[in-house]
């Protein structure tokens, strides 16, 4: 295991760091395939992104997850969200989402890990929820799973709604990356901001794998990077 924890001042200069490291690995022709992910944490990271110079035409991404049942249109579902911060603004080579709408569900998440496998991803990007999960891995996923349907958790459903628009009812299950499709990356870095995540890094650095905490089975990885702003 190599895990290298940056200490930032802000969740700003914490994007800075995330784009210094794009940059070098884009520049050394090491960045193809990027995985993504959203939630709050993410906008000033996307924004730093969209405000430079980077060249992402090259590059095909996959996010980490998506509601079921809510379209693209929607300004709660992930591919929104995505649109809105990051590739309506700059230009890649390909994107994926997962199809939360899709009719067989189980197809696209088979259909959707396929296409992740083939491709291969370079970096992963995390954030991390305050219940320690990373993507819907919700707490009890085993380390082996795959893209597959998540049943949302109590604690995530309250933490989550927050940031629905419009009376939307906030979906109770979502397609997610599994642990064994995060971990296929060859780097992995996790952004986590503010006391709401000092549980869940704490856990981490711990230093035992705990299937409560899915965050926990970073430790497994040779290549993670955490980046936070919390005094630890
Ligand atoms: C959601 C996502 C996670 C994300 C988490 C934290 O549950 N599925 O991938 O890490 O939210 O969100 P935030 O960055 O808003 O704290």
């Amino acid at each position: 295991e190599k895990c290298k924890l940056i200490k930032v001042e802000s969740p700003e200069k914490g994007a800075e760091q995330f784009y210094q490291l794009i940059k070098e690995e884009l520049e050394n022709d090491r960045l193809h395939v990027l995985g993504l992910a959203t939630g709050s944490t993410m906008i000033p990271v996307y924004a730093k992104l969209t405000a430079s110079e980077l060249d992402f035409s090259n590059v095909t991404t996959f996010n980490l997850d998506e509601y079921v049942g809510l379209p693209a249109t929607s300004p709660n579902s992930y591919a929104y969200f995505m649109d809105d911060h990051l590739f309506n603004k700059k230009k890649f080579k390909e994107t994926n989402i997962p199809n939360g709408m899709a009719a067989d569900l189980d197809a696209e998440c088979n259909r959707y890990e396929q296409a992740l496998q083939q491709a291969g991803l370079d970096i992963q990007l995390l954030g991390v929820g305050e219940n320690g999960h990373i993507a819907f891995n919700e707490p009890g996923t085993p380390a082996d799973s795959v893209t597959h349907v998540a049943e949302l958790t109590d604690s995530t459903l309250g933490v989550n709604s927050q940031y629905f628009d419009n009376d939307e009812k906030i979906p109770t299950t979502a397609l997610t990356m599994g642990i064994a499709s995060i971990m296929s990356a060859k780097k992995l870095v996790l952004l986590a901001f503010g006391e709401k995540k000092r549980p869940a890094i704490t856990k981490f650095l711990e230093g035992k794998i705990d299937s409560d905490w899915t965050i926990t089975y970073l430790h497994e990885h040779d290549d993670v990077t955490i980046i936070t702003d919390l005094d630890m």
